[in-house]
């Protein structure tokens, strides 16, 4: 069935945030175990720069889509579609944005506090306005930051499923609003 679409660069930013979050993910896990094991290197190092760096772009590019989703109304659902599952969406849909927009923070926050603000060839993020310098505070935003991040990874599997679902299963189109094919 043919539904309209999201505006174009609405599926540019969600597809483009999404690879960069599915990345972030299992990076962040990986480092961070590093870390813990004591296996500091250039592996490691590289994991932390990156993952501070595409974090960061992630940010940014979050307040892009913001502003997208509040002056934009997306196409409406097909109308055989449950109430229950569209509620099911759009919580899931804006606990992502909130998700995102803090893990996001708390990371920024968390390498101000600590400071650990460089990423790579000599280049450093701009510290967090108003966050203090603290081992103490760091830890308890990194901690946040690691919890909030294994909520988002659950929401992560909903979404994708969801997004199957429609495409193979409901076959209703509402998959392909979101689809960078004509
Ligand atoms: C939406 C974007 C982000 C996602 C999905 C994400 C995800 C993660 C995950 C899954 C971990 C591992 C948590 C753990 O097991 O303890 C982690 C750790 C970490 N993240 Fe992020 N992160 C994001 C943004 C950022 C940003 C913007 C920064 C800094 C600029 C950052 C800095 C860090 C650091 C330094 C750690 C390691 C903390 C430690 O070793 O205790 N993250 N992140």
């Amino acid at each position: 069935m043919a539904t309209a679409k999201y505006p174009l660069i609405w599926r540019l930013l969600h597809w483009v945030i999404a690879i960069m979050v599915l990345a972030m993910l299992p990076i962040g896990f990986w480092m961070a175990y590093r870390g813990e094991a004591g296996l500091w290197g250039a592996l490691t190092g590289t994991l932390y720069a990156s993952h501070k760096t595409v974090g960061f772009l992630v940010l940014w590019l979050m307040v892009v889509r913001l502003v997208f989703r509040l002056t934009i109304t997306p196409p409406s659902y097909p109308p055989q579609m449950p109430a229950f599952i569209r509620r099911l969406a759009h919580s899931t849909h804006h606990l992502m944005y909130v998700l995102l927009f803090a893990i996001a923070l708390l990371g920024w926050a968390g390498v101000t506090a600590f400071p650990a603000l460089s990423i790579a060839g000599g280049w450093s993020l701009p510290g967090m306005p108003f966050i203090p310098e603290s081992r103490t505070l760091s830890k308890l935003l990194f901690t946040i930051h690691g919890w909030l991040a294994i909520v988002l990874s659950i929401l992560v599997v909903v979404h994708i499923a969801g997004a199957l679902k429609h495409k193979f299963i409901d076959k209703d189109g509402v998959f392909d609003r979101m689809s960078l094919k004509k």
